[in-house]
This record gives C-alpha cells, sequence and structure tokens, in this order.
C-alpha cells in the first residue's frame, strides 16, 4: 500500500492526516494555538507557531500509523488563505503574519480599486474585488505603516507557503492562494503584473504560483531529522483550504454545489471552465486542476447567528441540555421543528458580523423582520435558520448566474449546520434540491490536501478518481408544498436587504 500526508496549516491548529490509497485516513494529529488580537478587528499569528505544530503533528502521525516512510509518496498542503507572510533576504519572518480575518486594510483596499479605474478595472484585471480580508491590502498596509518592515520584505507568501518552505528551502506560492492575493489574473492563472504596478508594490515580492498538484520542492536534510520524513520525498504545492478542501467533498466538477454551515457559511462549486465575475460579487479562483476554477461566496454569520441566538437568547435550553446530558443544538432543532415553514412572517437577515457576499457590507448588521405579539422564542429559533438558509440561497444564485446551463443535480452540505436533521430538510426545501451528507467531509482540507498531492504523485489518475465515490450518510428531498411557502418568503427576504442599506448606514453614525 501506498501513502500521501496531508497537512492543513488552519487558523485555530495545524492537522497532519496520512491516507493511503484506498482514500482511507490511517492516522491523524490537531496541534492547536492562539491568535492574537493586538487591537480590535486585526488578527494576527506568528509562524512558528504553525512550523513547530507541524513538525510535532507529522512526528506523531508517523510515529501512530506504523507506516514504512518509504512507502509515502509525498506531502500536499492545505492552509488558511489570505494571511501575509513576510520573509526578508534571508528568507526570515520579518513580523507576524497579518490573518485573514483581520479588518485593518479599508482604505488601502479602496485605494487599490482607484489605482486600477474603479471596481470595474480591477476586476477586469484580477476576475474579484479587493475584500479587506486578501493579502494585497495588507501588504500595501504594511508599506503605508511599517516603511522599516517593508523596506525589509523580499516575498510575501502565504501561511501554507512557509511550511512548505521550512520543509523544503524553495520559496513559492499556488494558484489558489495566489487567486486570494487580489492581484493574480485568474483567467490566465498568472500574477497580474498590471494590477501589480497600478497599486504600487514591486512586483518581485510575489513568487511563482504552482498548480496545486505539482511538485514544488523536496524534504532537506534537516527538515528530514526534525519531522521522520525521508530526505528528497516530493512536496506538492497544496492550496487553499476553502479552495482544496473541495475535492474532499467531491465537489471535482461542475454541477455539484458544496454547502458548509460553519461560523462562516460557504457556498461553493467546481467550474469547468473560466468564468466572468463581472460585479466581483463572488469569489473567483484557480482550482485544484488546470481545466477548473472555483466560485464561492461567503456569509459570514451562518452558524455563528445560530451560536449567537443560543448564547444570547437560549438561557432554559442550554440549563436543560446540561442537565439532561445532551447537545443544545438538539433541544433548539427540536423546538424549531414545531414551528410552521416561513414562521408566519417573521424573517431574520444574518448580517450579525457585517457580509461579505453578497454584499460586501462591514455596516449591514442582523434584523429580526415582521415580529408580531404571535410570535414566540421558538419562530424566532426558526427565523434565524431561515435566515441563514436564504442568505445562503442568495450567494447560490449568483453562482447559478454565472452559466445558463449550470444545471446544479443536488447539494453537498457539511458543517455543524449539517448535523441537523430540521436544517438539513429546510435546505432541500429552500434551495429546491436534495440536499446531501457524505461521510469524510468532516476531515476538511488536510483531506482535500493528500487528495490533491496524491493526483500530483501518480496515486489516482485525476481529481474525479482520487475524490472516489463518496459514501451519502443522508439525503433530504424538498417537499413541494414547503418549497412554495419558501418561494414567496425568499422573494421577501431578497428584498429586505435593498430596503434597509439607507438605514444600515445611517446607523452606523450611532455605534
Ligand atoms: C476564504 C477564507 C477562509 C480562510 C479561513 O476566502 O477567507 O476560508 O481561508 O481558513
Amino acid at each position: 500500500m501506498r501513502y500521501v500526508l496531508g497537512i492543513d496549516v488552519g487558523t485555530s491548529g495545524t492537522k497532519t492526516i496520512l491516507v493511503d490509497g484506498d482514500r482511507r485516513v490511517v492516522a491523524s494529529k490537531t496541534i492547536e494555538y492562539p491568535m492574537e488580537t493586538p487591537r480590535p478587528g486585526w488578527t494576527q499569528q506568528d509562524p512558528a507557531l504553525w512550523w513547530d505544530a507541524a513538525v510535532k503533528t507529522i512526528r506523531i502521525v508517523l510515529e501512530r500509523s506504523g507506516v514504512a516512510v518509504g512507502d509515502i509518496v509525498g506531502v500536499g498542503f492545505s492552509g488558511q488563505m489570505h494571511g501575509m507572510v513576510a520573509l526578508d533576504a534571508d528568507n526570515r519572518v520579518v513580523r507576524p503574519a497579518i490573518l485573514w480575518n483581520d479588518q485593518r486594510t479599508q482604505s488601502q483596499c479602496d485605494e487599490m480599486v482607484a489605482a486600477c479605474g474603479g471596481l470595474e478595472g480591477l476586476v477586469k484585471l484580477t476576475n474579484n474585488r479587493m475584500l479587506t480580508g486578501y493579502t494585497g491590502g495588507k501588504i500595501l498596509w504594511m508599506k503605508q505603516n511599517e516603511p522599516e518592515n517593508f523596506a525589509k520584505t523580499r516575498a510575501v507568501i502565504c501561511p501554507k507557503d512557509y511550511i512548505r518552505f521550512m520543509l523544503t528551502g524553495v520559496v513559492a506560492t499556488d494558484v489558489a492562494d495566489a487567486s486570494g492575493t487580489g492581484l493574480f489574473n485568474v483567467r490566465e492563472r498568472c500574477w497580474s503584473d498590471e494590477a501589480i504596478e497600478k497599486v504600487g508594490l514591486p512586483r518581485s515580492l510575489f513568487q511563482r504560483a504552482y498548480e496545486s498538484y505539482e511538485v514544488a520542492g523536496h524534504i532537506t536534510a534537516e527538515a528530514a531529522k526534525l519531522t521522520g520524513l525521508p530526505e528528497g520525498l516530493p512536496v506538492t504545492a497544496g492550496g487553499g483550504d476553502a479552495v482544496i478542501q473541495t475535492t474532499g467533498t467531491g465537489l471535482v466538477r461542475q454541477g455539484i454545489l458544496g454547502v458548509v454551515i460553519g461560523t462562516s457559511g460557504v457556498v461553493a462549486m467546481g467550474l469547468d471552465g473560466f468564468k466572468e465575475n463581472p460585479k466581483g460579487e463572488l469569489q473567483v479562483f484557480c482550482n485544484n486542476a488546470k481545466h477548473l476554477w472555483h466560485a464561492m461566496g461567503v456569509t459570514l454569520a451562518a452558524g455563528g447567528s445560530y451560536r449567537w441566538f443560543r448564547d444570547e437568547l437560549c438561557q432554559d435550553l442550554v440549563k436543560q441540555a446540561a442537565e439532561s446530558g445532551c447537545d443544545v443544538y438538539d433541544l433548539m432543532s427540536q423546538e424549531a421543528a414545531g414551528v410552521q415553514p416561513g414562521c408566519g412572517g417573521l424573517l431574520f437577515l444574518p448580517y450579525l458580523s457585517g457580509e461579505r457576499c453578497p454584499y460586501p457590507d462591514p455596516a449591514a448588521r442582523g434584523v429580526f423582520f415582521g415580529l408580531g405579539l404571535e410570535h414566540g422564542h421558538a419562530a424566532m429559533n426558526r427565523a434565524v435558520m431561515e435566515g441563514v438558509t436564504f442568505s445562503l440561497r442568495q450567494v447560490a444564485e449568483r453562482i447559478f448566474a454565472m452559466d445558463p446551463d449550470m444545471k446544479p443535480e443536488k447539494i453537498i452540505l457539511s458543517g455543524g449546520g449539517a448535523k441537523s436533521e430540521v436544517w438539513r430538510q429546510m435546505a432541500a426545501d429552500i434551495f429546491g434540491l436534495p440536499v446531501v451528507t457524505i461521510s469524510g467531509s468532516g476531515e476538511g482540507g488536510a483531506y482535500g490536501a493528500a487528495l490533491v498531492a496524491g493526483v500530483g504523485l501518480g496515486l489516482w489518475k485525476d481529481l474525479v478518481e482520487a475524490a472516489g465515490n463518496p459514501v451519502e450518510e443522508t439525503r433530504n428531498l424538498p417537499d413541494p408544498n414547503t418549497q412554495a411557502i419558501y418561494e414567496k418568503v425568499y422573494r421577501l427576504y431578497d428584498a429586505l436587504y435593498p430596503s434597509l442599506k439607507p438605514c444600515f448606514d445611517q446607523a452606523e453614525g450611532l455605534r
């Protein structure tokens, strides 16, 4: 049997797994670490934490699996996207990495858009808008606010690229993470020299962008000593987590929609060819094979809205769950199941953290709309679930609009929300599509990393073979009566943000 190692350099921890040629996870280890928030809205991490966790998790996985290292064909990567790791002339880290969820760069993003002739000009070059999370704005922020660090910087890479560098000595990136800088020509799968020049950054900062499955280096003697991996073992480029994890959930061609209800909600589809993203509403990135692109949009507070409802408004259920030893989310689901779909005209807008897609608007805020004396706790509970799901449908509709022939067959649902039967059926009824959950989707980025690396290293012929036939664990079909109710409610939901936009802007002055 041959094996491949997948490493996910995440925000809360690094996870390493070993996968065999039959796609089974034979060993897994995660080591967690903290995130610094030096000011509200700022997030940073010391890359040394990732390296320490990577070395330890690799060692532990090799030991636990008992596999002969000679049977391992190579290493693949997944990583938190958009983080800025700045390296000096000796490849030493210049400052803590600024992470994907950092919000300090709004004025730099505005400046970059203006330098490219407005949103349309930037989207023409990169096929994406410049979100505050993206790497591009962070580099300009360092240039303007930390000129001494900027002067020292010779290369900017993303978090998983740093771990690949420590293992191989090669400083490089991949096409998915490069897409997430906001300065990459996603159509041609190469850097946009024009965008980089227009925003006033040196082209030399940006490193070679490999396809995710390509070998980008080999384990050095020093890394071999530290990790137990054999010197010379091939290391593939890997990719950003939001993209590379889709291979592990079977999104290997156009037509299957992936929906993750985690803290944020991610709606994603593989695209069989390049597609324009004219208004920059979606994130359209390079995907895990040369012929494949990736479209996604994020609802910032999906499971996060439901967790807020639990923490702020479900004290009774939390107590009941603690006393009976059951999961409070199960009790919340049971309560929501007792309410009619549509909640008698009560709607919830899930903009508790502002929003990213379809409305990139930090000023947007959460709303209960249509509240009457007849509504109680249970209706508010169900309205939160429905509001999150309507928001995910809005993202999905932007994806479907990219191609009139795009006919989604089904939705693969994952994340914490997928554990609720009520939420799975609700998703089927609101999207009007079968909703399935599959085995193995919980392994996340590390699994996708191993599968994509396995393709590059000859374990599997292509992504379709690597993904195999994931086993369906649950399947929910839309109920035509409920679907008809939700169609009407969705029309109202869709009208609310545009009507409330001026009020959100006004309310910002009150905070
Ligand atoms: C993708 C994104 C997140 C991070 C978190 O655009 O911001 O998925 O990659 O890991």
